[in-house]
């Protein structure tokens, strides 16, 4: 217990994140770094990118008010402090893809209706179903759904698209590199605390084994939705980029990530490697502690 009280300490967090590899940045980034001029001229291109962080901004504020909903129902004062460092966490995601937003061109009078029109209707039927977990107060549930089910889901998109956006826009890539040092911490979090409480709790394991087959499901759907709509943009996107390429004679950074090549893959093969990593991920998180993967419909 004392490895994991200093593990999850607000010292050790002050130490390794506001102190760490957050210090000298900007909203996340380097201060003077700039969305690409490429961007935010080209209508296309840049109504993707909102669309793209708007489901961020969502998931993100759905983090907060877990984080925040599970430090009352958290049982012991380790958790009760570690969530605490867990939600400043996750109010400076929502904090950086909402300033992304703006950057974007987004006004401020108009980010809810922003939201409100390009949000996955999967991706907040998938944050509802863990919110209603954590209004009940049921802690085991809640830091499944969330350090497991939603972060697990999270982290692999943001590595995907840290490594998407390396050469295309490092000030985004930048942002998401703290983002996924973060992530890494609050997935640690849940593997390590809530194995315990599942083996003093297996009459708990039905519902929360339900819990995450919804949540999968919903998951499953936003991706399909997202790459369905991608299409036109991912070449848009591509055909800028390979008429920059003409022009350097440096050579491209390779965009492989878990066996396919992000620059060249059509949206379905994105599609797949994104899910089959995050199914891998949860299966082996969810064997961790005791749980056993439930595998939805496909949407
Ligand atoms: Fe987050
Ligand atoms: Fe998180």
């Amino acid at each position: 217990m004392s490895d994991f009280l200093n593990a999850y300490s607000i010292q050790t967090w002050l130490e390794s994140c506001p102190q760490g590899y957050l210090v000298d940045t900007e909203y996340g980034h380097k201060a003077g770094e700039k969305e690409p001029a490429l961007i935010l001229e080209n209508p296309m291109l840049r109504e993707e990118a909102i669309s793209t962080t708007v489901q961020l901004v969502v998931g993100e504020r759905a983090a907060l008010a877990a984080s925040s909903g599970l430090i009352n129902a958290a049982p012991d004062p380790a958790s009760k402090r570690f969530l605490a460092t867990q939600t400043l966490d996750e109010a400076r995601h929502v904090e950086v893809f909402t300033q992304r937003l703006y950057d974007l061109g987004v006004k401020k009078n108009e980010l809810e209706d922003t939201i409100e029109r390009f949000a996955s209707p999967h991706l907040v039927k998938f944050a509802e179903i863990l919110l209603e977990k954590v209004d009940k107060g049921d802690f085991i549930a809640g830091v499944v759904g969330q350090n497991i089910v939603l972060e697990g889901l999270a982290f692999s998109v943001f590595e995907m698209m840290q490594m998407a956006n390396v050469e295309a826009n490092p000030r985004f890539a930048h942002v998401l590199s703290g983002t996924i040092a973060d992530e890494r911490r609050h997935v640690g979090f849940g593997e390590n605390r809530i194995g315990s409480l599942i083996r003093e709790h297996p009459e708990k394991k039905p519902e929360i084994e339900k819990m995450q087959k919804e949540m999968t499901y919903h998951m499953l759907a936003t991706f399909a939705d997202r790459f369905r709509n991608q299409g036109a943009a991912i070449e848009e996107s591509r055909r800028i980029a390979q008429d920059a390429a003409k022009d350097s004679q440096a050579p491209g950074k390779s965009q492989v990530w878990h066996g396919t090549d992000l620059a060249n893959a059509d949206p379905s093969e994105m599609e797949a490697v994104l899910s089959d990593t995050v199914l891998k991920e949860f299966k082996t998180r969810l064997g961790r502690i005791g749980l056993e993967y439930q595998t939805p419909a496909r949407p």
